[in-house]
């Protein structure tokens, strides 16, 4: 089968001709039907995310249809369509996503993580893979869907939604999502929305893709970013979940002028890639009752519930842009995802 593969670290991803994987024990054969190219692909294959576990099949997560499942799988058959969350879980800090980068816990990994990424290292760019059990999660009915291509988004969404659930609630709530302007920014305003946000404020730098978003209906407000904590934190609240999203920046004033944006007892979650430090003064976090919280990629339970604001028509995908390429060129294909923002994202559609 074709495949995008990363032989070495400092390699390139290439297009190669590889096996179709065999399958073997807590394993689930797949054809892979579309898989989101994060915009910073390029990055991870660079090396300045992490460390990939080379040699390996790029692609962290896919829709797919089931090919086969091992003996010992029964919760998706044959003929499923199937979302690959990439997610491998060990329990406590043992957690690995499977083709890409990116440990749980504290991130740097252990001797039982080395294991898990030995024996399950290959992703989902690929004509089929083989992935485990564990990051298999049923999308019942999806196999009508009309736009599959679409369903490749569901990932950066129900990532977003979890961060988002760490808040409780959304309906009737004012929610800001800081860094709105990018892939999993722009993910989380539509759940908001679906959950029945009373408001969603998108804050980001890129005014095109802020009015983009303000296109999504009377409940949207933007702030664009001006790198003033006071004045951005002004323009982004009063908020009572304030959802940051961002890349990697060099300061974190962003994420500090929403901190400052929050209502009394609000909750700021961070699922971006800010690689800073918050000095965040105690007195003020215990005086106003607010929560900071992390979450990191999904779970099961969530999927489902997307899945079902998507399935339901509550989330709407058509509001976002779907660029689909294929296998051939992915030099090319890493490139267009990169210069893809916002309510826009490329599928590998292979
Ligand atoms: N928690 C998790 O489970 C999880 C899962 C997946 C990804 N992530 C992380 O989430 C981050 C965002 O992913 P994505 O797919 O949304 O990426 P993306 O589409 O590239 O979006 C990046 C966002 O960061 C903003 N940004 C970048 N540099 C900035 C700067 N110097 N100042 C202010 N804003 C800046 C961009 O704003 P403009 O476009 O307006 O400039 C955009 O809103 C990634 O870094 C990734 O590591 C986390």
């Amino acid at each position: 089968m074709r495949a995008w593969t990363v032989a070495e670290h400092d390699d390139d991803v290439r297009l190669s001709e590889v096996p179709t994987p065999a399958l073997r024990g807590g394993g689930v054969l797949v054809e892979v039907l579309a898989a989101h190219l994060p915009a910073y692909t390029k990055m991870v294959v660079e090396g300045n995310r992490g460390a990939l576990p080379v040699p390996l099949i790029l692609g962290p997560s896919c829709v797919g249809r089931v090919i086969d499942v091992a003996p010992d799988v029964f919760h998706v058959a044959p003929g499923d369509i199937v979302l690959d969350t990439a997610l491998l879980d060990a329990g406590g800090d043992d957690q690995i996503l499977v083709g890409w980068v990116g440990l749980g816990g504290p991130g740097g990994g252990s001797d039982r993580t080395d294991q898990m990424r030995t024996v399950w290292h290959d992703g989902v760019f690929a004509e089929h893979a083989l992935c485990a059990k564990e990051t298999m999660v049923k999308l019942p009915g999806a196999e009508h869907y009309p736009e599959p291509a679409h369903l490749a988004f569901l990932p950066w969404l129900c990532i977003a939604a979890t961060g988002l659930h760490t808040a409780g609630s959304l309906a009737g709530r004012d929610v800001a999502v800081i860094g709105a302007t990018g892939q999993l920014g722009g993910a989380a305003v539509l759940v908001a929305l679906a959950e029945g946000a009373a408001t969603v404020t998108a804050v980001g730098r890129n005014k095109q893709a802020l009015d983009r978003l303000a296109e999504l209906g009377p409940r949207v407000r933007t702030h664009q970013l001006t790198g003033d904590r006071a004045t951005d934190a002004a323009g982004i609240g009063p908020a009572d979940v304030a959802l940051d999203a961002l890349g990697a920046t060099p300061t974190a004033d962003a994420t500090m002028a929403a901190y400052d944006s929050l209502r009394r007892g609000g909750t700021l979650t961070l699922i971006g890639g800010v690689r800073q430090n918050l000095t965040i003064p105690y007195g003020d976090l215990m005086h106003r009752r607010l929560t900071v919280r992390g979450s990191w990629m999904s779970d099961d339970e969530t999927v489902a519930t997307v899945w079902n604001l998507v399935r339901s028509g509550l989330l709407d995908l058509s509001a976002v842009e779907v660029l689909t390429v294929g296998l051939d060129d992915p030099a090319a294909a890493l490139e267009l995802a990169e210069r893809t923002t916002g309510l826009g994202f490329v599928a590998l559609v292979p």
